[in-house]
C-alpha cells in the first residue's frame, strides 16, 4: 500500500499549534511500533472486499475467501484483547466489521471452556477460520422424520484451519470448544450482516426455534486509522 504524508507521526516536540487539541486527546506517539493488527485485518476486509464485488459463484467465493481468511488466522498477533474475552457463562460473538452494503460481516467468536453452540443453521455462507485453541464442528442432516442426526464424525479445527458452512454444501452444525481449560477463538465470515440475520436453532428431535444472534460489543475495532498503522499486512 503506498503510504500518504499522514502516515508519519511528528514526535511530542513537533506538533505545532494547530495539533494543540489532538494532541491533548490522543495519548503521546508510541515509541514502540503498533502492533501488526489494524493492518491485517484492514488487508483482509479490503481483499475480501473486492472479491465479493466481482460476485463469483460460491464454490470460487468459499475458495478463494477462504485462502484470504487462512492468510489472516496464520497470524495470530492482530485480534485486540477487547474482542477476545470469553464471557463465563456464554460464548462470545464479537463484530469486528460490517460491510456497508451488506455483503459480509466479520466477527470474532471467543469460547470460554467447555462452552458450545446448541445445533444451529446460517442460511448464508460462511467461512470459519480458527485463530486460537481448537473446536470441534458436529454437521447434522435431517432425518426422514424430520429429526436432526450426526452426519459423521465430529471434525476438529486448529489454529490456522478454515472450515465453509452453506445451504448448498451443509448449513446445520453444533459447535464447541475442543477445550475443557482454555479460551479458542475462531475468525468468521459470513455472507450477511450475521447479527442481524434471522435463523434458527434446533433441538435434535427437529423443533425449530427462530432467533437473531445481535452482536456482544457495542464498539468495533479501528481498523481505519492510517496514520497509526499504515502498512500492509503481509
Ligand atoms: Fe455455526
Amino acid at each position: 500500500m503506498q503510504k500518504t504524508p499522514h502516515t508519519h507521526r511528528p514526535d511530542a516536540g513537533a506538533i505545532q499549534p494547530m495539533n494543540a487539541v489532538a494532541s491533548a486527546i490522543l495519548p503521546p506517539p508510541a515509541t514502540t511500533p503498533a502492533p501488526p493488527g489494524t493492518a491485517r485485518l484492514r488487508h483482509f476486509v479490503q481483499q475480501l472486499a473486492a472479491l465479493v464485488e466481482t460476485a463469483p459463484p460460491e464454490p470460487e467465493l468459499l475458495s478463494r475467501g477462504g485462502a484470504l481468511l487462512g492468510a489472516l488466522v496464520a497470524h495470530d498477533d492482530w485480534l485486540p484483547a477487547a474482542y477476545a474475552q470469553p464471557h463465563p457463562e456464554r460464548y462470545q460473538q464479537y463484530l469486528l466489521h460490517a460491510d456497508a452494503l451488506g455483503r459480509f460481516s466479520v466477527v470474532s467468536f471467543v469460547w470460554g471452556p467447555g462452552q458450545s453452540t446448541p445445533i444451529h443453521d446460517h442460511t448464508v455462507w460462511g467461512l470459519i477460520g480458527m485463530l486460537r485453541g481448537s473446536e470441534d464442528s458436529q454437521a447434522f442432516a435431517r432425518t426422514a422424520d424430520g429429526r436432526w442426526a450426526p452426519q459423521g464424525p465430529p471434525h476438529r479445527l486448529e489454529p490456522g484451519d478454515v472450515d465453509a458452512v452453506s445451504p448448498a454444501i451443509g448449513d446445520v452444525h453444533r459447535v464447541s470448544n475442543a477445550w475443557e481449560g482454555r479460551t479458542s477463538i475462531s475468525i468468521h465470515v459470513y455472507g450477511a450482516n450475521i447479527g442481524a440475520v434471522q435463523r434458527s436453532v434446533y433441538l435434535q428431535d427437529g423443533t425449530a426455534k427462530p432467533f437473531i444472534s445481535g452482536y456482544s460489543n457495542a464498539t468495533l475495532p479501528n481498523i481505519w486509522d492510517l496514520s497509526r498503522n499504515p502498512a500492509t499486512a503481509a
